[in-house]
Formats: structure tokens, sequence, C-alpha cells
């Protein structure tokens, strides 16, 4: 059966890394797809030259292409979403900085997502602030479950696992419950007390000193790194982490000696406020994503990760006039 995949901001960046691995298969082995693409009107031509090129591809898979500046258009029928339309931040920019810029943006498509996707949608916010947008277009969509929607953290537990591997001189395959809370901006919380090195754990092969001040800030700083150095915010690897995310929450089962990391609505898990878009360790089966509950947490991560449950709620209040 036909994939529907709707992706926002089709000619920006992202989508220019991101849809043709799509249309290639990545998301879904054998499976035809329907690509819905959203554009502003005035990105509406590049948007043409986009969809020449992935004809040009000649990739089998590739079914139909449907190009739009109407969100319920792009939405109809969805089976899987990706939020990605919004205006990166620059250099010197914080995430929270483009709060107001793009929490319209998601007020509308939450509408639209709930006049027109399937109610079996599954849906990430990658356009950033990517938690509160995607807190902001649930809340929008009152007929659709919480468990249509999620926000990309994987990006950030890529990093986490490619940062950890370098460090151990160890293959990234050796590497084993890495996990990204809270927000995806630098409050997140990479915690590897649960995180093992081939079998060892991680903690016992890296100095604290390093974890602490090196490594946290790192991952929690480097989509800022990015920015600095290629003078525009990460592309193809959050393509690449989307794309990783969408796959295994669609149809991919979490070995059961490791976690993902996937912000989701949350419902309470380790005490966060429920309603916010919270990022947490999760195992994937049968196209559902389930918190792992009952880790240990000390008060070194309880701090953090409360810290990062304090800057969504500040900025879940900044944007209460959108919220119905
Ligand atoms: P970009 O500027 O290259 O592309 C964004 C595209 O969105 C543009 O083509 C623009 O026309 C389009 N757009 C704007 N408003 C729209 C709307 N209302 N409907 C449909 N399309 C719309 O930006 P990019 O580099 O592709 O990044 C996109 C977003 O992803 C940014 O917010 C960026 O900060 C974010 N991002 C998130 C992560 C993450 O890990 N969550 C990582 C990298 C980037
Ligand atoms: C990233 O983490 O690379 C993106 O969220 C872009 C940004 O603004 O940091």
């Amino acid at each position: 059966m036909t994939i529907n995949i709707a992706v926002t901001g089709a000619a920006g960046q992202i989508g220019y890394a991101l849809l043709f691995r799509l249309a290639s298969g990545a998301l879904a082995a054998n499976q035809p797809v329907s690509l819905r693409l959203l554009e502003v009107t005035p990105a509406l031509p590049a948007l043409d030259g986009v969809e020449m090129e992935l004809r040009d591809c000649a990739f089998p898979l590739l079914r139909e292409i449907i190009k739009t500046d109407d969100a319920e258009t792009a939405f109809a029928d969805a089976d899987v979403v990706f939020l990605v339309g919004a205006r990166p931040r620059g250099p010197g920019m914080e995430r929270k900085d483009l709060l107001e810029a793009n929490a319209a943006i998601f007020s509308a498509q939450g509408k639209a997502l709930n006049a027109a996707a399937k109610k079996t949608v599954k849906i990430i916010a990658v356009g950033n602030p990517a938690n509160t947008n995607c807190l902001i277009a649930r809340a929008n969509a009152p007929d659709l479950p919480d468990s249509a929607f999620s926000a990309m953290t994987r990006l950030d537990h890529n990093r986490a696992i490619a940062a950890l591997a370098d460090k151990t001189n160890n293959p990234l395959s050796a590497i084993r419950q890495v996990m990204i809370w809270g927000n995806h901006s630098a409050t997140q919380y990479p915690d590897l007390h649960h995180a093992s090195v081939a079998g060892a754990a991680a903690l016992s092969l890296v100095d604290e000193a390093w974890y602490q001040n090196t490594y946290i800030p790192e991952v929690q700083q480097r989509g800022a790194a990015i920015i600095k150095a290629r003078g525009a915010s990460s592309a193809a690897s959050a393509a690449s982490a989307a794309l990783d995310h969408m796959r295994d929450w669609h149809n991919g089962e979490t070995a059961a000696d490791d976690v993902l990391s996937m912000a989701i609505v949350s419902s309470g898990q380790y005490d966060i406020s429920p309603g916010l878009v919270y990022s947490y360790p999760v195992r994937t089966s049968g196209g559902a994503a389930t918190v792992v509950e009952n880790l240990p947490i000390n008060d070194f991560s309880r701090a953090r990760m409360q810290a990062s449950e304090q800057e969504l709620i500040e900025e879940r209040d900044a944007v209460r006039h959108l919220l119905p």
C-alpha cells in the first residue's frame, strides 16, 4: 500500500536532504511513496525544481508528487508528516528566539492536520523550537491522539552516540542506552548513566569531569557549532535523524538492551509536567513508541531533567495565546 508522506518546508535545506531518501524507499522498504510537499507561495517555483530532480532520479517507488501551498491539501490522508518548514536560527540566536516567528505556523498546521490527516498519522516536528512547536500543533488538533505527535531529539541522540564512540575509540555499534532528556535546546540533558560501551558502563570508561564539563555542553551546543562553521544550520544530519526517527517509529523494533530518544507528549513519566513535549528514552515496536520507565535517576540527572522541563514550561507559557 502506498505511504502518504507530507513534508513541510520542502524547498528548504532539510527538505533537500530528506526528500530524495524518502523517495528512494528509505523510510519503508518496498512501500510505494506519495510525496505531499508544502511550501509558502513564494517558494513554489523552487519546489518545481526539486520536483524535476526527484523525477530525474527515476526512483521506482516514487508514485506521486503533490506540491502545494495549502496545508490541508498537503496533509490529506497523510500517514506520516515531517513538520520541517520554519525559520532556522542564524548565528548568535537561541532557538527560543524563533518561538514567536514559528508558533503561528504550527498552530495553523495543527488545525490542518486535525482536519485532513489520517487518525493514525505519525507526526514529527523538526522546525525549531521543535518541542514547543509540536505542543502547539498538538493543542490545535483535538481529534488526534497524543500518540500521533513527536518532536525530534534523534539528532541530539545521534550526536551523543557519535561523540561517545569517538572518545572511547569504539565503533558506534558498541554503544547502548544513550538517552536525551528534555528540550531540543541548550538545556537538553544527554544522560550516560545507563549507557554502555561494548558491555562496560560508559561512565566507568570516561572521567566525570570530561562527561560533565566537555561532553554534555558539546552535545548541547552542537547545533550552534555547526551554524558557526557552516553559516547555516545543520541540514543533512537533521534530515538523516528525522528519517531514523520516523523509520524506527513506523516499523522498527528497538532492541531490548537499547533505547532511542524521542520527544513525545508527556503523560507525567518521571514526574515531568503532563502535556509538555519532552524527550524521553523510548523503545518502538509495532508502530508505537513507549517510554522506558523505572530507570533509576540520581540527583545530578534529576536537576538537569528539571532544568529542561522548566525551560519547556516557560516556552509553553510564552505561546499560551496560541493554545486553544
Ligand atoms: P530553510 O530555511 O532552509 O527551509 C525552511 C523552509 O520552510 C523554507 O523553504 C521556507 O519557505 C519553508 N517554510 C516557512 N514557513 C512555512 C510554512 N508556513 N509552511 C510551509 N513551509 C514553510 O531551513 P532548514 O535548514 O530546512 O531548517 C528548517 C527548520 O528545522 C528550522 O526551524 C531549523 O531550526 C530546524 N532544525 C531542527 C533540527 C532538530 O534537531 N530538531 C535540526 C536542524 C534544523
Ligand atoms: C541543530 O541542533 O542543529 C538545529 O536545531 C539547528 C539549531 O538551531 O541548532
